[in-house]
């Protein structure tokens, strides 16, 4: 099958957005994309024992260095970010180096932001291997690291040269990460596309037992609706922010949990059903509308054996850190309907801690 291309149109820094199946083993992708011979492939040890001979042939006799970052959100952080460094100077990388970064997001947000500094900038290509990276994270070159008062504080908008979405990776991810990953694709539906959203509410079936042609659809909408935000609004002024759902609980939520016992993908989804909560006592959405974006998350089965949510009090400070605070208030990506979303900080405190509330009992409850 031929590759299905998305173009993220970026003037001269436009790139391609390659989805499909055998990539790397049937299609010489890569190769045009390479700046020199020297190459630094950033990915996990996991990862690597799956897929780093596949990616190593397709550079046929490239050299390349590999280095290994550690398993977990609580390692997307300033040591990890400097390890890549320290060996791209230990290795004597060229100005024209690329760097690949194999893996699922959190590789592809530390790789990003190693080349986005490293010499001022240098070639940078994605291989997502998760459902998250491949749908949202890979795509839009927002790189980054995380710091103990905040998600993804310290990094920088630095766009890929290609990226490369084989849905036969997905294959091996554990169904923890992938029903996480599915909450990204729900995101799309509800922030954008209102007959995407129903295509999941009638093909998740098919989703969640990873049909390829299901699979392929999904990742593919999805990875073109990212595209398209990005291609309008690169350093989120006003129209990528939307791409935001769920994101302002969610990251309040990685921060309370010190980044352990809860996926990125699942707080998202506690974030995108909280985000509705609030939308309808604002009455933008119908309790229908609400009922129906639950009703979904809880076939997709992401947001069991989480831990409990933070007391309001506590919850509310940590929003107040997220980088979405802009002067002083916070702000929120909130529904007028499925497919249509909206900033504001229009929200009262009584609102959001009836939000909140509600929020802890539904966690106890599902
Ligand atoms: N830059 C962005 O725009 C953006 C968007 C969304 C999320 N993110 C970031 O992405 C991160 C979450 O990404 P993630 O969900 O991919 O998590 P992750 O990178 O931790 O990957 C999840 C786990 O799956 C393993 N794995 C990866 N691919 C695999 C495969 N094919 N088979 C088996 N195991 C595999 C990894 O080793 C890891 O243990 C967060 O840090 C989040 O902030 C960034």
């Amino acid at each position: 099958m031929i590759p299905l291309v998305i173009t993220l149109s970026l003037a001269s820094r436009s790139y391609p957005i390659y989805v499909g199946q055998h990539l790397l083993t049937k299609h010489n992708i890569l190769l045009p994309y390479l700046s020199s011979k020297q190459i630094m492939i950033v990915t996990q040890e996991n990862i690597a024992s799956l897929y780093l001979p596949i990616l190593k042939a397709a550079l046929a006799d490239y050299p390349c260095d590999v280095m290994y970052l550690p398993n977990g959100e609580q390692y997307k952080n300033i040591e990890q970010w400097q390890g890549i460094l320290e060996k791209l100077i230990e290795q004597r990388h060229e100005r024209n180096t690329t760097l690949i970064a194999l893996g699922g997001g959190i590789v592809g947000d530390m790789t990003g932001f190693a080349a986005a500094c490293y010499l001022r900038g240098v070639n940078f290509i994605q291989i997502p291997t998760t459902l998250i990276a491949q749908v949202d994270a890979a795509i839009g070159g927002k790189t980054a690291i995380n710091h103990a008062s905040g998600k993804n504080m310290i990094g920088a908008f630095y766009q890929p040269r290609c990226v490369i979405a084989d849905i036969d990776f997905l294959q091996t991810l554990s169904a923890r990460e992938y029903r996480a990953g599915l909450a990204e694709v729900v995101k799309y539906g509800l922030i954008q596309d209102a007959d995407f959203f129903q295509w999941l509410e009638a093909n998740m079936a098919l989703l969640l037992s990873k049909d390829e042609s299901a699979l392929l659809y999904a990742v593919h909408k999805s990875a073109s609706i990212k595209a398209n935000f990005v291609s309008q609004d690169e350093k989120e002024q006003g129209l990528r922010s939307l791409l935001n759902l769920g994101h302002t609980f969610g990251h309040a939520l990685e921060v309370a949990n010190h980044y352990e016992g809860i996926l990125h993908g699942e707080a998202v989804a506690v974030g995108i059903i909280m985000a509705s909560f609030l939308s309808m006592q604002l009455g933008w959405i119908s309790s229908s509308d609400h009922q129906r974006i639950q009703a979904l998350f809880d076939k997709i089965g992401c947001m069991k054996n989480l831990p409990a949510l933070p007391l309001p009090s506590d919850f509310i400070r940590f929003m107040q850190h997220d980088k979405k605070v802009e002067a002083g208030k916070v702000h929120f990506i909130l529904l007028k309907g499925i497919g249509q979303a909206i900033k504001t900080s229009v929200v009262t405190d009584q609102q959001l801690k009836q939000t909140i509330e509600w929020a802890a009992d539904l966690m106890v409850n599902v």
